[in-house]
């Protein structure tokens, strides 16, 4: 199959672009380098371009004869999306209706887009299902949350086949060690708490320790990327013109963030400093994935369950390359 990859230089778009080239795909990553690495894509094709460039993608689906696109170029910071929504809804929603365009214009049915949990509002319930109701707490997750809806809307009416993947918190590293997470500035856990092992950081912050869970501080799922690759390739494969589908993509376990932050200390065998500060408004006490659609429906296995086996993999990267891609 030859696969379009839209922020395939980005984190979790470059992991999938390698695993689905290296089960035998044609890819092509398509992304404009405002966060990602040409380095993530090794000496795979890529397109340096906008994806509101709508005649460039459109030339670019034709020119490599796509048959399906993975959508993962956005804008994914939380807090900028607060103070710059124009900036999130422009690039996630003006973004991806321009990709809806091109992908009718050249003819192509079959898409897979990067949803997120964060568009699932409060639940009583301990993990959350694909039914779970959706209110959204940011506008970042607000413009995800849109996409689905559009692409919902232009599937009915133009017939195309989709499917939606809300993840929870990628994380980790290719097992190869020359590919991880790198994002400037950092805004994810655990490659934040792993700077003070590399000594670029002091301490790491906790926002809160008052949360209603059993430590007090947020809990999340922490998802591989491996694992995400390989539900993507999964989910593809399960793609035609008439899929209408959404599957979460989680481990099903939650780990808060002194459990990280331990977990952290064992993997490099270092004392991690911290500080509790106050809450960060909108972060959410709870989100753990409910994974039993993917796993029953696409027979998907996650390989890294063990947290610390995960954080091993994102410290061997970052040992190797504290300063990211390009070293710089
Ligand atoms: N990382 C997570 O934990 C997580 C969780 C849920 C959902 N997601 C979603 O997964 C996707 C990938 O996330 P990530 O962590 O890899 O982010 P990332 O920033 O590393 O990757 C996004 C890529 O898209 C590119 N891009 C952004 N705007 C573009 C544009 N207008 N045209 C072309 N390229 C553009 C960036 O240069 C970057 O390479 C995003 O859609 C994100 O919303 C991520």
């Amino acid at each position: 199959m030859k696969i379009l990859i839209t922020g395939g230089a980005g984190y979790v778009g470059s992991a999938c672009l390698r695993y689905v080239a290296a089960q035998g795909h044609e890819v092509m990553a398509y992304d404009n380098l405002v966060m990602g690495h040409r380095e993530a894509v090794d000496d795979h094709p890529l397109v340096v371009g906008d994806i509101a460039d709508t005649a460039l993608l459109t030339k670019t689906l034709k020119d490599f004869g796509a048959d399906a696109v993975m959508h993962f170029a956005a804008a994914t910071y939380v807090g900028e999306s607060v103070e710059d929504p124009e900036y999130h809804y422009r690039n996630n929603v003006g973004g991806t209706l321009s990709l809806l365009n091109a992908m009718r214009a050249a003819d192509v049915k079959r898409l897979l887009f990067s949803s997120t949990c964060a568009t699932y509002g409060m639940t009583e319930s301990e993990t959350m299902s694909e039914t779970t109701p959706q209110d959204p707490f940011s506008p970042y997750a607000r413009t995800k949350l849109a996409v689905e809806w559009m692409i919902r809307d232009f599937a009915e009416a133009y017939g195309m086949g989709f499917t939606l993947l809300r993840y929870f918190n990628a994380s980790g590293a290719d097992p190869d060690g020359r590919h991880g997470e790198d994002h400037r500035p950092e805004n994810h856990l655990i490659p934040l708490v792993l700077e003070v092992p590399l000594g670029q950081r002091d301490k790491i912050m906790v926002f809160g320790d008052d949360y209603p869970t059993p430590d007090g501080t947020c809990i999340r799922d922490y998802v591989h990327t491996q694992d995400l690759a390989s539900a993507h390739l999964l989910a593809i494969m399960a793609t035609d013109v008439t899929t209408r589908e959404v599957f979460n993509i989680g481990t099903g376990n939650g780990q808060s963030v002194m459990q990280i932050i331990e977990a952290c200390e064992k993997v490099t065998g270092q004392t991690i400093a911290r500080e509790i500060v106050e809450r960060r408004p909108g972060d959410p006490p709870r989100l753990v994935a409910k994974p039993d659609k993917l796993k029953t429906q696409l027979g998907w296995e996650p390989q890294y369950s063990d947290i610390e086996k995960t954080i091993q993999t994102a410290w061997s990267w970052h040992k190797a390359n504290p300063n990211g891609y390009g070293g710089d």
